[in-house]
């Protein structure tokens, strides 16, 4: 069965069941600061799981582009992925128990569907602690569909209990559905979860009945949830008889094309294939998202990404700049990607020159580190700061080497160094901001307006690239692919002369980066802010209606009827899919 055939079956499936189909969405979380990526079906939805209501109903259904970056050590092992896609379906306060696992059931099973025969799953459920009690209920559903007790496994909460990314949220315990591969037992205490690769992980059903506060408390849920995930790229696997995902269609092309470019022979050793092919189909979905590699946030998950294959392409004697040939092979089999391609192939190319030549440079100096069998965070810091070395990179080759990097001098070293780069830029800010002239004041509050309007107007995936005020316009850049319409044009600017004619108030208040991230205020992408900043805001004062939130160092005008009439001049290419815009205030 194809990923494509998969994907139209089960949304077929959650139809004839009444369920709304409703479209995945983006990669980067758009309202959560908890998290960098959507890392599950159910994260968009969160809303909806604390009691908000759905516009399409009570059951929903959908493929979920996802992107998990805390299984990274077992990338390279038979199951896991960086990027994989969930199929899901939901009850926001509907079904329960029953219909979940009946459904998930006759959906494995039945001829018409995947024709998985009963006896090849296994079956776990939460065995209960003080939070919880064991779900016997989910057991005896099992066994009632004909799911021996034998292949029934009781599981603590570390493994049988979905509690969200960002620690609080709704959660509750799940029961998981193994695919047994027939393979021998690797000792007599294998059962699924083991990472021997026995049992495949395809599918989870969730009964979110609790939501986990700051405090670690669970309270009931308003409504009771169902929320489940299938993995796309598993099932295809063991529908097909494989033992692991690498050799289905979503990758044997990349495969492939890795061992062409390889001066070794193919097949190798699989792992740096694999971790290879994992790690540029998620970095290259992730450029798809208009994200670049840096040394913060999504940015800097990005760059371990590439870095990291970029390492194991050396390992299996890669000797050129490789990277976007390989998501050449990715695009094929996602054409969505096509449209994001000189983009994704320009900053492929880009971060693997810069990290090429650091890696040499830093692969010299830590041998010469590692021959005391000791490198202190200290150097592992200087590692990082002069050739770029992750501390994931630097601790991996510690590990072939038996030497322990220790994690928390390396950090301490980091703030360190940040605190002192934070000083400078204070110094300059106030030096490029000595000149409080009105005029200035005024655009740069009109630069708010105009960001708030961009992802009104537009998509809420814009960010904020670079900013030049002077006290005759204001320059704006900002992540889009697409040169703007006149018709944009006039909305965004008639949205902004909209909120200063509105006489919109603006405040600010001194916050922890933390609390602003909460308040998912607006921060300047790849920008390095300090432990407190001043957020802004800007909102109507009759309904208290937010217009705009954005981390900020002002200085601002205090309301926007102040500012006089807002005109886009020019809109412009400012690089890949970075637009420019330049507005006077008349
Ligand atoms: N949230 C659960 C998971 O990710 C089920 O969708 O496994």
């Amino acid at each position: 069965m194809t990923s494509k055939e998969l994907r139209k079956k089960f949304l077929d499936f959650f139809k004839k069941k009444g369920h709304a189909i409703i479209p995945g969405a983006s990669l980067i979380p758009e309202h959560d600061p908890t998290v960098l990526f959507t890392t599950a079906g159910m994260h968009p939805l969160t809303p909806f799981l604390l009691g908000e209501k759905h516009p399409a109903g009570q059951r929903l259904a959908d493929a979920q582009k996802c992107v998990r970056t805390g299984d990274i050590d077992s990338i390279g092992d038979n199951w896991h992925l960086t990027f994989f896609e969930m199929l899901g379906n939901w009850s926001l306060g509907d079904y329960w128990k029953k219909e979940a696992i009946e459904w998930s059931f006759e959906f494995l099973t039945e001829k018409k569907w995947l024709d998985i025969p009963a006896g090849k799953l296994s079956i776990t459920v939460f065995a209960g602690d003080k939070d919880a009690p064991e779900d016997k209920d989910s057991a005896k559903i099992w066994q009632k569909l004909g799911i021996l007790k034998e292949r029934i496994y009781y599981l603590p909460k570390e493994e049988n209990w979905w509690g969200p990314a960002g620690q609080t949220g709704p959660c509750g315990p799940c029961t998981e559905m193994f695919y047994d591969t027939g393979k021998e037992k690797c000792n007599s205490n294998c059962r699924p979860g083991c990472s021997c690769g026995k049992y495949a992980e395809i599918w989870n059903d969730v009964f979110m009945e609790f939501n986990k506060t700051k405090e670690g408390k669970y309270l009931p849920l308003k409504q009771k949830n169902v929320d489940t995930g299938m993995g796309l790229e598993r099932t295809i696997a063991v529908l097909a008889g494989f033992d692991n995902v690498y050799e289905t269609e979503l990758f044997k092309p990349i495969i492939k094309k890795i061992g062409e470019l390889t001066t070794k022979n193919y097949p190798l050793p699989t792992t740096h294939y694999r971790i290879i092919a994992d790690h540029l189909k998620a970095a290259t979905f992730i450029l798809a998202e208009n994200i670049e590699p840096s040394n913060v946030e999504r940015g800097y998950v990005l760059r371990r990404l590439i870095r990291r294959a970029v390492r194991h392409g050396r390992q299996i004697g890669i000797k050129n700049i490789f990277t976007h040939k390989v998501a050449e092979s990715i695009i094929e089999i996602y054409p969505e990607l096509k449209k994001n391609q000189d983009f994704i192939f320009e900053q492929l190319i880009r971060e693997e020159e810069k990290f090429g030549k650091t890696l040499k440079r830093g692969l010299k100096q830590f041998e010469r580190l590692a021959k005391n069998n000791k490198i202190t965070g200290e150097k592992a810091f200087n590692l990082y700061q002069n050739y770029g070395f992750p501390l994931e990179l630097t601790q991996e080759l510690g590990k072939e080497r038996n030497i322990k990097i220790d994690e928390k001098d390396f950090q301490e070293a980091l703030k360190k160094h940040q605190e002192l780069s934070r000083l400078g830029s204070e110094k300059k800010f106030k030096g490029g901001l000595a000149d409080h002239s009105k005029k200035v004041t005024k655009y740069h509050t009109a630069t708010h307006l105009l960001l708030a309007a961009l992802r009104q107007i537009l998509s809420s995936h814009i960010y904020q690239r670079g900013s030049n005020i002077t006290a005759e316009r204001l320059r704006f850049d900002f992540s889009h692919t697409a040169k703007l319409t006149p018709e944009e044009l006039k909305k965004v600017e008639d949205l902004v002369n909209q909120k200063i004619k509105d006489g919109l108030e603006v405040k600010w208040e001194e916050m922890s980066l933390e609390e602003a991230k909460k308040q998912r205020a607006m921060g300047v992408f790849g920008e390095k802010y300090g432990e407190r900043v001043k957020v802004y805001t800007i909102f109507n004062p009759k309904t208290g209606e937010i217009f705009s939130q954005e981390i900020c160092g002002g200085p601002h005008v205090k309301r926007t009827s102040e500012l006089g009439k807002f005109k886009i001049i020019k809109e412009e290419s400012s690089g890949a899919s970075v637009r420019r815009l330049r507005a006077v205030l008349e």
